[in-house]
């Protein structure tokens, strides 16, 4: 079923889970992250970036797909609106019924961020909605790689309890949309804002960061832990698997069904090293 993600997100941050939140493009992608849930037996999160609603064109059709696969999952799903830099796509998910937004102006100084953020905030709460923001920015999505960026503990405490936000994304030392998996995370760092703030945090980038890693990421006080380029490696490499080894299929299901099969895998064992809760 459709739930909210702060009902996932804030008993595994005080149970010391990390929660699997997963990005989805396509429909295939929503059904091999059910997949992989249902098959751990854990909840998980699907969330849509500004960038995949940049890609269709529109929020509407895929969030209806999305909504659909997450009400018929047997596992609690929660429906995520990733990256938002626009209060109007973030309405607009409030509407469709999302459980949740990350509202993302980390790239503004902090007084603007602090200021749109709150006001998003306030909007959304008003609805029901739960909602991320990010500060103390984490690089990568135009390609430009900052691995030294970093939160300020002193700083992310006045954000949180200046805006209200439900979670914070932090920059502890990932990079979006790597490919090899040997980011370097700052554990001390980690420790520090988990101790210091009153919400769950989330790690973005967690594609460069090794399984190992990213047990020890939760085991220091993550809790959301936001994957997409890695699942997106695996789903290609078996689409591109299937088409060298079959050179004249033409039906697409032929080809995307070993890509989902391969990323519900992952999303699967992905879980396991989180240390999700197990709900059935
Ligand atoms: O918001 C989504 C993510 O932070 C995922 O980043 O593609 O580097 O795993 P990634
Ligand atoms: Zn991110």
């Amino acid at each position: 079923p459709l739930v909210g993600t702060g009902a996932l997100v804030r008993p595994a941050a005080d149970a010391g889970h990390g929660v699997g939140a997963f990005n989805v493009v396509q429909l295939e992608h929503a059904e091999a992250v059910v997949a992989g849930a249902a098959a751990a037996g854990s909840p998980v999160v699907m969330q849509i970036s500004e960038n995949a609603v940049r890609y269709h064109g529109a929020l509407a059709p895929l969030a209806a797909a999305v909504l659909a696969v997450a009400e018929a999952a047997p596992v609690p799903v929660a429906v995520h609106l990733d990256h938002a830099t626009d209060a109007a796509l973030v309405a607009q998910a409030v509407e469709l019924g999302f459980s949740s937004v990350m509202f993302d102006a980390s790239a503004r100084d902090y007084a603007d961020n602090l200021r749109t953020t709150a006001e998003v905030v306030a909007r959304c709460h008003a609805a029901g909605v739960w909602v991320e923001a990010e500060l103390g920015e984490v690089g990568g999505k135009d390609g430009v790689h900052s691995p030294g960026a970093r939160t300020s503990p002193d700083e992310a405490v006045a954000f949180v309890a200046a805006t209200g936000v439900d979670a914070l994304a932090v920059a502890v030392g990932t990079s979006h949309t790597m490919l090899t998996r040997d980011a370097v995370l700052d554990f001390e760092l980690i420790r520090t804002l988990r101790a210091a703030l009153p919400v769950p945090l989330v790690l973005h980038g967690s594609s460069g960061v090794a399984d190992e890693h990213l047990t020890l990421a939760v085991a220091h006080g993550m809790t959301k832990i936001n994957i997409a380029t890695h699942l997106n490696h695996v789903f290609t490499t078996a689409v591109r698997r299937t088409l060298a080894e079959n050179p004249a299929l033409v039906d697409t299901r032929r080809y995307l069904a070993p890509g989902r099969a391969a990323m519900g895998e992952e999303v699967a064992r992905l879980l396991t090293v989180l240390n999700a809760p197990v709900v059935r």
